[in-house]
Formats: structure tokens, sequence, C-alpha cells
């Protein structure tokens, strides 16, 4: 009996550590199935209590801290993502009325934004609010560029969009994408400029038929908590720019449609929003000492914070944080430092890409510190280490090749081919898990 007792508790004690309850497949397709239960539900109202420059030190990127708080029964996890639905400036929307000659207070009727969720919910609201909460009116879309017959630019974007859709799809799936991120380069000139250059622009209605409902943004949560019956999140927003070229084949920069909304809008502004969750399990089923190598590139800190604010339970942590410079943008760096003195971080590397003094190291990117350090992640792959990266999806590309890499060269892998099946049962099994976005 007492050897039955033992055997018992050597076989628990021997339960790899390293597995947790859910395959990726299964992770999804729970994600999937609450994300559509949670998008079928109208939405939070929340408003914007705080926001907050992270770097002011940096002169043309800007990140910044932003606070909302509303009501909301829904659950989150550390990792999961508010999704914020955004409007167009007033300034805009008045341009295009101006321009259709109209006064905004017209009734008309548009889908709900539920509606690819609750298919034919229709409601009636002014023009001006339509345009202001409803249409995405910055940039022409490809059919409003057919309508005033460029095709070829429509069908250059559709190419792009394919191309990028593809490379998501890849990148979630642990393969590296074939192409470079730097060709992926859109045509969509700016609405209103393409209106004033047309010899005959079309009428309002056509042109709103043909523009695309506003779709909101994902961002990645910082911080949730409950406040009493009020909920707080926090994000991490980083000052997209975007680059519009007319059909002059002209450019001009602008910013991102959701970033310059979310920047410009006062303080106590009711803001339409949802919480999203993702796939990934950190660290809640992680609760084992499992060590764990968490990769992130600027604000996707935003993650990695979420995990250590919730109060990270893993085994041994290694953050390898990729920033522009230490210095002048290590966003949460005193947090950071502080988890890393109580030993909740054991160990940091930040790692610069455009260093401003010797002190902070060579000029590099996160995979270029994963290839230099490979025999000392070879030790934590071989302490069983999972992996965690967030931020941007060419961070994601370029740090899964440098892994296969790794996994050649360290003698995990005899060749690519098997290098590539190894990160596939990895992201499969959940050990190396990712959530990259963007460019
Ligand atoms: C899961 C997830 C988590 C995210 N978390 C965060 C976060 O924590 N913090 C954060 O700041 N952002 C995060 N993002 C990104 C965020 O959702 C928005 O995409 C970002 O804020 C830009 O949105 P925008 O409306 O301002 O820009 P948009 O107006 O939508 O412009 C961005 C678009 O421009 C296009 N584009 C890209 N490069 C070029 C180019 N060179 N020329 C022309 N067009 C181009 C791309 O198609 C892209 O969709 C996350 C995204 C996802 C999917
Ligand atoms: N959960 C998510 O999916 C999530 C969360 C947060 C953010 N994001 C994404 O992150 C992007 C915003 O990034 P940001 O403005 O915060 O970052 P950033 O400041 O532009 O970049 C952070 C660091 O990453 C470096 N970098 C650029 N390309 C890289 C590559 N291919 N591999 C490794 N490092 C690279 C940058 O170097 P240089 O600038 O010197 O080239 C810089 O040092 C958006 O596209 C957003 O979608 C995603």
């Amino acid at each position: 009996m007492t050897h039955w007792i033992q055997n018992t508790l050597y076989c628990l004690s021997h339960i790899p550590s390293s597995r947790l309850s859910q395959t990726y497949d299964e992770a999804l397709k729970k994600r999937n199935a609450i994300l559509f239960r949670n998008l079928a539900k109208s939405g939070d109202s929340f408003h914007i209590e705080s926001r907050t420059r992270l770097d002011p030190l940096d002169k043309d990127h800007s990140t910044w801290k932003l606070v909302f708080k509303g009501k909301s029964r829904t659950k989150t996890k550390p990792g999961d993502l508010l999704y914020i639905q955004w409007e167009n400036s007033p300034e805009e929307v008045q341009e295009l009325l101006d321009f259709y000659k109209k006064k905004g207070s017209e009734l008309i009727l548009v889908p709900t934004l539920s509606a690819p969720y609750q298919p034919g919910r229709l409601k009636l609201m002014t023009l001006r609010k339509a345009l202001r909460s409803y249409y995405d009116i910055t940039e022409a879309s490809n059919s409003t560029l057919r309508l005033i017959g460029n095709s070829d630019t429509a069908n250059w974007n559709e190419k792009m969009e394919i191309s990028q859709r593809k490379k998501y799809i890849q990148v979630n799936q642990g393969i590296s994408a074939k192409e470079d991120n730097s060709k992926i380069q859109f045509k969509h000139p700016k609405l209103l400029k393409v209106l004033k250059q047309c010899s005959q622009a079309p009428s309002l209605m056509a042109l709103l038929k043909s523009q695309p409902p506003i779709r909101p943004r994902s961002y990645s949560m910082s911080h949730c908590h409950h406040e009493g019956s009020y909920v707080k999140a926090e994000i991490t927003l980083s000052h997209f720019q975007k680059e519009y070229t007319d059909l002059a084949g002209q450019k001009e920069t602008g910013e991102g449609r959701s970033t310059a909304y979310l920047t410009r809008i006062p303080l106590g502004t009711e803001v339409k929003t949802w919480f999203l969750p993702e796939t990934h399990q950190f660290p809640s089923e992680i609760k084992r000492n499992i060590p764990t190598i968490m990769i992130c590139t600027g604000s996707g800190i935003a993650g990695v914070m979420s995990l250590l604010r919730k109060g990270y339970t893993g085994g041994p942590l290694w953050l390898i944080y990729g920033v522009r410079s230490w210095k002048i943008k290590s966003l949460y760096g005193k947090e950071l430092t502080e988890y890393h003195v109580k030993g909740v971080i054991n160990k940091i590397t930040a790692v610069s890409s455009r260093p401003q003094d010797p002190s902070e190291g060579k000029a590099q990117y996160v995979q270029d510190y994963l290839w230099d350090h490979r025999s000392e992640i070879k030790e934590w792959i071989e302490k069983e280490a999972h992996f965690y990266l967030c931020g941007r999806l060419a961070m994601g590309v370029d740090v899964s090749k440098t892994m296969k890499r790794i996994f050649e060269d360290q003698g995990l892998a005899s060749d690519k081919e098997e290098a590539a099946r190894l990160l596939k049962s990895w992201k499969d099994s959940l050990r190396y898990q990712s959530s990259v976005s963007g460019l």
C-alpha cells in the first residue's frame, strides 16, 4: 500500500510541467466562441479617464497610456484585448457635408454595428451622426475607387490585402512569411481629396454604399481591474502614422484613423468598447513552475504588463524587450525594474535598435539578440521554457525565423524541415504563443 501511494505521488510529481490544458486549436475554438458572443452584444460605453504620454523624451514617435472606465459584465483575462470603436473627426464630417451641400440633420437608415452578428438590424440616425460614427470616410475604399473609374488602384490594393492576410495566417501558424513586410504598400488616397479631384463625384448615397462601416480596432490591455461595479481598462497606444498616396501618385502623411481619434478626443468622452479574448493562456493556465521567455517590442509591452500586474504565477521569467532606446523609450521601464528587483522578473534584457550611447549596447533587434545568445536560449529550452511574443507582426515573423535557425544550430533539429515542424508543434501545444499584428 505504501508502495502504491509512493508510486502515485511519484507519477503526479512527474506530470510534464509543460503540458497546458488545451491545444492551440481548442484554445482558438474557445476564443472564437467567446469572441462572437461578446461581439453580438452591443458593447460597453466606457469614458476615457486619462491619457498620459509614456515617452516624453521621444521627439517623433509617441506612445500613450489611456485609461477607460465603465460598467461591464464581461470577464477578461490578462493579455485580452479592448476593441474600440473610433469615430471620424467632426471637421472631416463637416467638410464632407459641405462638399455635398447637406445640413447633416437629414435622417438616414444604417445597419447596426453588430449587423454581421445580428443581420438585418437597422438604425435611424441623422446624416451627421452616421458620418461621424458609422461610415469610414477617411480613405477612398476600393469600391469608391472603382466607382470613380480607378480600378487599377483598387486591384493593386486587393492584391496587397491578400498578401497581408496570407502573411498574418502564416505568422499565426508559426511559419515565417516568404515576403518582406516593407513590400506591402497600399494606395488608399484620402476620400475628400479624391472627391475634390474627381471630374464628376458620385452621389452621396452611392458614395456611402461604397464606403465601409467603421471597423473597431484591437488594443492589448496593459491592465484591467474591477473597482466596485466599475471596470478600469488600460491600453498602450503607439501613435500610428500613415502614408497616403493620392491618385496622382503624390505621398501625404496622416495619422491612423483610430490613433487620431484616441489621441484627440477630450477626456470624459464616451467610447464604445468590447472586451475580446486572446487565444493564449498566460498566465492563468501556467500555475506550475514553467520557465518563460517573453519577447516584445514597443507597445507590445502591454501584453507583458497585463500578465505582471495580474500576478505572474509561472516559473523563472526572462523578458527580452525591444525598443528604439531604453533610455528614452522604456515605456513602463520604472515599473519593470521594480518587478525585477522584487524577483518577479528574473532577467530583463533591453534591446535598443537606436541606442543613444554605448551603455545601451549595439544597435540591434530582439531576434539578433536571440541569435547572439542562442546557447543560453537552448539552456532555457532544455528547462522546458515557454515563449510569449507581443508586438509588431514583422517581429513575430523574424523571431520565428530565428528560432528555427537556433533549433538547427543548437542541434535541436537536424534540418530546416524538422526545425519548422518543431516550432509548429510548440505553437500547437501552446508552448510558443504570440499576439502580433500590424506592420
Ligand atoms: C491583436 C491586436 C493587438 C493590438 N494591440 C495594440 C496595442 O496594444 N497598442 C497599439 O498601439 N496597437 C495595437 N494594435 C494595433 C491597432 O489595432 C491599430 O491597428 C493601430 O492603432 C492602427 O490603427 P489606426 O486606425 O490608427 O490606423 P489605420 O488607419 O487603420 O492604418 C493602419 C493601416 O494602414 C495600413 N498600412 C500599413 N502600412 C502602410 C503603409 N506603409 N502605407 C499605407 N498603408 C499602410 C495597414 O493596412 C493598416 O491596417 C493591435 C492590433 C491587433 C490586431
Ligand atoms: N498584441 C498585439 O498584437 C500588439 C500589441 C501592441 C502593439 N502591436 C503592434 O505593434 C505595432 C506598434 O509598434 P510600436 O510603435 O509600439 O513599436 P516601435 O516603437 O515602432 O518599435 C519597437 C521596436 O521594434 C523594432 N522593430 C522594428 N521592426 C522590427 C522587426 N522586424 N523585428 C524586431 N524589431 C523590430 C523597432 O526598431 P526601429 O524602429 O529602430 O526599426 C523598435 O526598436 C503596431 O503595428 C501594432 O499593431 C501589436
